[in-house]
């Protein structure tokens, strides 16, 4: 960890002031080391106070993001990788998997460059206004299976925000979160494959969630934000826990929560098949996350991947 990093961990899990000789030794540097760490905390927004004779205390984190203010919150021993600006998170943990990274960890951003989102299209990923992380599990974990990790994760994101805040959100078939009827959060899931193997050898979950994002660019169609003021960190690391969570223990027990706060069932919707929009009616959520719709001839068939929408009713 960087000496930065472990001094903002150090005044986050302390409600006393720490003295400057106390931090130095702790971390076996220089005095003057940490007042360099500490005047660029300062700059980079956190609220400390330096007292003479007292040392350094945390006033405020306020909306700030970084690696020790969610690992302070995650209940597993994941690594967090935090970086101001990256072109996406998904992409950056394919990079640190590439160069032979191991376990479960996860990657976080103050902004995307080159945010991604599913079918080619790009994630709006401005800085301050929301949260884009990615987390790579492990492929021994349940969730290797793609598409149960991406049903997972939308669970995830809706227990994560009403355990946060009052908000009461819902997951529009496969995995977008909404909220008052706009999309408030979308899900790239991503399976990295071993050839030589003929599995797959990890699975790459990323989330951009909108918490007070506005002005969206003209082409992101019906996008929404939480609209709460929310400390990031935590709702990041919440995130993180819950997915942890299923991951863990009987991943069947999500799929119920899935089926409540589903946005489709009984609405009339339209899905593409063999690239036609097929109209349907949403009947209901399969116990492997599928959905089974009825067509217009009355015939029933289970959509396992693809997008639909929502017909307006006249
Ligand atoms: C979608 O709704 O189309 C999926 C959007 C997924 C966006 C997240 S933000 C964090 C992670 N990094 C990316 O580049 N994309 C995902």
């Amino acid at each position: 960890m960087l000496l930065k990093d472990e001094i903002i961990f150090a005044l986050l899990n302390s409600t006393e002031y720490i003295s400057g000789e106390e931090l130095a030794k702790k971390f076996g540097k220089s005095r003057a080391a940490v007042w360099k760490c500490i005047k660029s905390l300062i700059s980079e927004g956190y609220e400390i106070d330096a007292v003479t004779n007292k040392g350094y205390r945390l006033i405020e984190s306020g909306n700030i993001i970084s690696a020790p203010s969610i690992k302070r919150y995650i209940k597993n021993d994941i690594d967090v990788i935090y970086y101001p600006i990256v072109d996406s998170t998904n992409n950056c943990c394919k990079r640190l998997l590439a160069e032979g990274r191991k376990g479960e960890f996860l990657v976080v951003a103050e902004q995307q460059s080159a945010g991604r989102g599913r079918q080619g299209k790009s994630f709006y990923s401005p800085s301050g206004t929301g949260v884009y992380f990615s987390l790579a599990l492990n492929p021994l974990l349940p969730l290797q299976n793609a598409v149960t990790a991406t049903t997972a994760a939308a669970v995830a994101v809706c227990r994560a925000i009403e355990k946060t805040t009052d908000k009461k959100p819902k997951i529009k078939w496969v995995n977008d979160v909404y909220l008052d009827g706009k999309k408030i959060c979308g899900i790239l899931t991503e399976a990295i494959t071993n050839f030589e193997e003929g599995i797959v050898s990890n699975v790459i979950v990323g989330i951009g969630i909108n918490i007070n994002t506005d002005n969206f660019p003209n082409e992101v169609e019906n996008a929404g934000s939480l609209d709460e003021k929310i400390n990031r960190s935590l709702l990041i690391a919440e995130v993180c826990n819950e997915l942890v969570k299923i991951a863990n223990g009987d991943i069947k027990s999500f799929i119920d929560y899935y089926r409540s706060h589903s946005l489709v069932i009984g609405e009339k919707i339209i899905f593409i098949k063999n690239g036609e929009a097929t109209p349907a009616t949403a009947i209901a959520i399969d116990k492997t996350g599928g959905l089974e719709v009825e067509l217009e001839s009355g015939e029933h068939t289970v959509l396992r991947s693809g997008e639909i929408s929502i017909r307006k009713q006249q």
